[in-house]
């Protein structure tokens, strides 16, 4: 029955190790057995992302459409959203996606459209969150799941996890800290939604 199958649409830019981190655990986890939820789809607006590649290896269909072929940023999103649309998703989940969307998008997925950020919103919105919590003196650094809404970076929390910032840690070291728990909560985040659909 189409209803009762809950597609998931990943859209990533680079190396989509949270995208793939889901797929993992979708996988190990049987989600399709237990909640009817697949990944179907991974796209990228950069065609050379590394993450196609993995997508495609576990026979997950991946799709490149490069924002550059676009004059205007409603274009690019009109074309994604068909292209998404395609699949049609329960839900659209931002893993890296290094994309500012415009309101029409944010709209047509209200509800099903989730982003992770690494910061603990909503500290840090936006770019160098690891430098800007450095520079602010941090203690904790983190990454939080979150409902997209039209403003960047805000929307409803659905998940976070902290990691220490250590002395001396540069933005590199911290981001790898904080990498480790984006590939704990995001599956997690993820799962919840679709147990829920
Ligand atoms: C992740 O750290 C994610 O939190 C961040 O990009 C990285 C993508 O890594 N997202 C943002 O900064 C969104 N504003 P990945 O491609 O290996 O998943």
């Amino acid at each position: 029955m189409k209803n009762s199958v809950k597609n998931i649409v990943i859209l990533i830019s680079g190396g989509g190790s949270n995208m793939a981190a889901i797929v993992r655990t979708a996988q190990q986890e049987n989600w399709q057995q237990r909640y009817g939820a697949r990944v179907v789809a991974v796209v990228s607006n950069k065609p050379e992302a590394a993450g196609l590649a993995f997508a495609r290896e576990q026979g997950i269909a991946a799709e490149a459409l490069d924002h550059k072929g676009f004059a205007s940023r409603e274009a690019f999103d009109a074309e994604l959203a068909t292209l998404i649309d395609r699949h049609e998703p329960a839900l659209v989940v931002l893993a890296g996606f290094m994309r500012i969307l415009t309101p029409g998008f944010v709209e047509r997925y209200a509800g099903r459209l989730i982003n992770i950020h690494p910061s603990l919103l909503p500290a840090f919105t936006g770019l160098h969150t690891h430098q800007r919590a450095i520079d602010a003196g941090c203690k904790v650094a983190g990454v939080t799941v979150h409902q997209v809404t039209a403003e960047l970076d805000v929307g409803p929390i659905l998940d976070q996890a902290v990691v220490p910032v250590l002395p001396g840690d540069t933005a590199d070291a911290l981001a790898a800290r904080v990498l480790t728990q984006e590939h704990v909560i995001y599956p997690r985040a993820v799962r919840a939604l679709v147990q829920r659909l």
